[in-house]
């Protein structure tokens, strides 16, 4: 929860998770994929693709985003999740344009763009009400488009 909220505990019931200021999943939303390691059966992280965009079919776009628990990091869980997210929207859900973002200074979350092969399409400041420390260097936005994608 480090570039999310500082790392703070969050409680297992949000008292209102739409006014968070980064997702909060209460797990029952078709667009977050639990990842549950094969071998042990254990609960490793989450990833979601979020629909937007017109009721145009050349329009649909989404937005990508995960998150691990500590245990399971650096075995290219989430790499791996993704990608599978990533297939399903462009082939099932005709999704054209995935997006994803987080803070500048988040090297993993960056990373795992990378490997997803999303391109650096900007980086902006914004104002949060209580920022942490890098917010100051701004947030990241990385882009893949269906055009050209091959999984
Ligand atoms: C970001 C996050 C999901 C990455 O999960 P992961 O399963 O460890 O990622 P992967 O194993 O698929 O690794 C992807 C790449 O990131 C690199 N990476 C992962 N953790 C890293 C770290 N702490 N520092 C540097 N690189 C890191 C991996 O080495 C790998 O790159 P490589 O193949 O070139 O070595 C995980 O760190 C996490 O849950 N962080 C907290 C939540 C968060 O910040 N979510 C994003 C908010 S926008």
């Amino acid at each position: 929860m480090w570039y999310l909220n500082g790392g703070l505990p969050t409680p297992l019931e949000p008292v209102d998770p739409d006014a968070s200021e980064y997702l909060m999943p209460r797990g029952r939303e078709p667009e977050v994929w639990a990842v549950i390691e094969r071998e042990s059966g254990a609960l490793a992280g989450w990833v979601a693709l979020f629909a937007e965009g017109g009721t145009d079919v050349d329009d649909r776009t989404g937005e990508l985003g995960y998150r691990f628990f500590r245990a399971f990091w650096r075995r290219g869980y989430a790499t791996e999740a993704a990608r599978a997210v990533i297939s399903d929207a462009f082939e099932r859900l005709g999704i054209v344009r995935i997006t994803a973002r987080t803070m500048a200074v988040n090297t993993p979350s960056r990373r795992v763009m990378e490997k997803l092969e999303m391109r650096h399409t900007g980086t902006r400041v914004v104002a949060w009400s209580d920022p942490l420390p890098g917010a100051e260097e701004g947030e990241v936005e990385y882009v893949l488009e269906r055009q050209g994608w091959s999984p």
